[in-house]
Parts: structure tokens; C-alpha cells; sequence
């Protein structure tokens, strides 16, 4: 569990406080989503849980670990790991294998290999090892850095707007992946403004002038999707489908939240009807 308590955080150079006494925990095993306009503070939670810039105020606190008591960030990193929006600036090497097993040099070599092979495996990438990464398309090196991530072994993955930069068909492979993870038993926070990963979420926190200011249910996304406009956010297209259509009294009760679930619903519902 990843207990974020009280925390508020001031860069050096500016007098404001881009985050102000937020609140908020992630159980095991959920998918979060943390949304926000630009500039709301999203990415510097993402760094702050991570381990990479330095707890100033509050405390986070990651299943035994406290971070503001912790000066071993090592600890944390081994625990939390974190992909960027941009693979390009976290890719180091042109081959797959000696990116992925660079940070993980005092292992065995079969343990480097195994871990390499089964994080390449989770990505879907494992056809692609003997590729150069700089032919890979930008989906793919995202996927790269993911398994980077995953051959560490954490138990939690902070996703920084991971598609923003990727087409459409590497978006849905990186979304059936993190929807994966999650049944792999990973735990995940995806900072995003793309409104479809909110569909991939158990909650979604929605943060404003540096306040968690919204928390939304995975149960209770359709009547409050409206909270979403109400901070500026975009909708999920399927979102406003099913609510135009629960305001038409057709109600559908969705799990997974695909255009072929709300397609069956629907026929479902017609051929009830029919049956009536
Ligand atoms: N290194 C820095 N030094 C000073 N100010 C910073 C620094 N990094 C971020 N900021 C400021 O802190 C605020 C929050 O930034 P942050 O990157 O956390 O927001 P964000 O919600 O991730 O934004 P975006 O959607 O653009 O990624 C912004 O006003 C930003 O300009
Ligand atoms: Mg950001």
C-alpha cells in the first residue's frame, strides 16, 4: 500500500506550492489514474512516490518504507518503478538486452536472462530481442521501457502519460499491457490526460491548484463523469455514450469498459426486449 499523507512541495525557484497538503492512498493491486490540467502537479507526485525528487513536506509512505525517514532512496526505486511519456530520453543503449539488464549487473547471468526473457515476454516484445531499438516505432520503445522497468521486479509502476506521444495502435498495446499487469497482481499509478486511461482505472484521482480535488470510482464513473468537465478534463468518448444513454433510460452496467462490451450490453438489452 502507497499511503501519501500531508504532502505539499515547493520548487526551489518559484514561491508558490505546485502541491498543497494532498491526500490519497493506493491499495494493492488497484489501477490509478491521477488526472489534472497541465502544470497541476501530476508528474511532480509521480516523482515525489518514486523516490526520484526529495519529500520536502508530509509524509509517503510505501508498505514498510517511509520515505521522508528513508535516506535510502535505492529502497524505494527497487520498489516503485517509473516510465515517462518520452522513451526516447530513457533509452540508453541500441540493444534490447543491454538496455534492459544495465541496471540489473549484480545479478547471475541466468537470473539477468530469465528476467530479461520474462519481461520482454509481459510487453510483448519478446520476438523483437535481437532488434536494434532504433528501428523500433515509438510504441515499441515504449514497450522496451516498461520491460526495463518490469526486469527490475517492482511491486508498484508509476506510468507518466505513457501514450501521450505514441499512435493509436501502440496506445491499445500499451493499455492491453498495463490491463495485465494489473492481473499479474502489479500495482499502478497512471498519471495521464488522455481521457481513455481513465477507463482503464479502479479510481481516478483529479487533481487541481495542487488539491486532490475529485476522487471518482471505477462504479460510479458514468454519473460522475460530469466532474470531469466540471476541472476541464476530456471524457471518454464511451463515457458519453453511456451516459446519453442512461439518460434515454438505457442503463448499461459495464466491467471493462469496450466498445464490444457496450456492444453486447446493448443487444443484450434488444433482444430482452424483444423476448418481452
Ligand atoms: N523543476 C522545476 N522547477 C520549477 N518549477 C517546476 C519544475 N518542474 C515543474 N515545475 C512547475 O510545477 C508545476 C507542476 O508541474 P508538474 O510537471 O508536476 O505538472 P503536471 O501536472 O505533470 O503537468 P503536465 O500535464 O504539463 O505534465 C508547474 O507549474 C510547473 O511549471
Ligand atoms: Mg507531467
Amino acid at each position: 500500500m502507497i499511503k501519501v499523507e500531508n504532502v505539499s512541495y515547493k520548487y526551489k525557484n518559484t514561491n508558490h506550492k505546485v502541491l498543497e497538503n494532498i491526500n490519497f492512498s493506493v491499495k494493492d493491486g488497484e489501477i490509478i489514474a491521477i488526472v489534472g490540467q497541465n502544470g497541476s502537479g501530476k508528474s511532480t507526485i509521480g516523482r515525489l512516490i518514486a523516490g526520484i525528487s526529495k519529500l520536502k513536506e508530509g509524509s509517503i509512505i510505501i508498505d514498510n518504507l517511509d520515505i521522508a525517514k528513508n535516506k535510502n532512496y535505492k529502497l524505494i526505486r527497487d520498489k516503485v518503478g517509473i516510465v515517462f511519456q518520452n522513451p526516447e530520453n530513457q533509452i540508453i543503449f541500441n540493444n534490447i538486452y543491454d538496455e534492459l539488464s544495465f541496471s540489473l549487473k549484480n545479478l547471475e547471468k541466468t537470473e539477468i536472462e530469465n528476467r530479461v526473457n520474462t519481461a520482454l515476454e509481459q510487453v510483448g516484445m519478446l520476438s523483437f530481442k535481437e532488434e536494434d531499438l532504433y528501428t523500433l516505432s515509438l510504441g515499441q520503445k515504449q514497450r522496451i521501457v516498461i520491460a526495463e522497468v518490469l526486469a527490475k521486479n517492482p511491486k508498484y509502476i508509476i506510468l507518466d502519460e505513457p501514450t501521450t506521444m505514441i499512435d493509436s495502435q501502440g496506445k491499445e498495446k500499451i493499455y492491453e499491457i498495463i490491463k495485465k499487469l494489473k492481473q499479474q497482481g502489479y500495482t499502478i499509478i497512471c498519471i495521464t490526460n488522455l481521457a481513455d486511461e481513465i477507463l482503464l482505472a479502479d479510481r481516478t484521482l483529479i487533481l487541481d491548484n495542487g488539491n486532490i480535488a475529485y476522487e471518482i470510482e471505477r462504479k460510479d464513473l458514468i454519473d460522475k463523469a460530469y466532474i470531469l468537465d466540471k476541472f476541464g478534463i476530456k471524457q471518454p468518448t464511451l463515457l458519453k455514450i453511456l451516459t446519453e444513454l442512461k439518460e434515454n433510460k438505457i442503463a448499461l452496467e459495464l466491467k471493462e469498459f469496450t466498445i464490444s462490451e457496450l456492444v453486447n450490453s446493448l443487444k443484450g438489452k434488444i433482444i430482452n426486449e424483444k423476448s418481452n
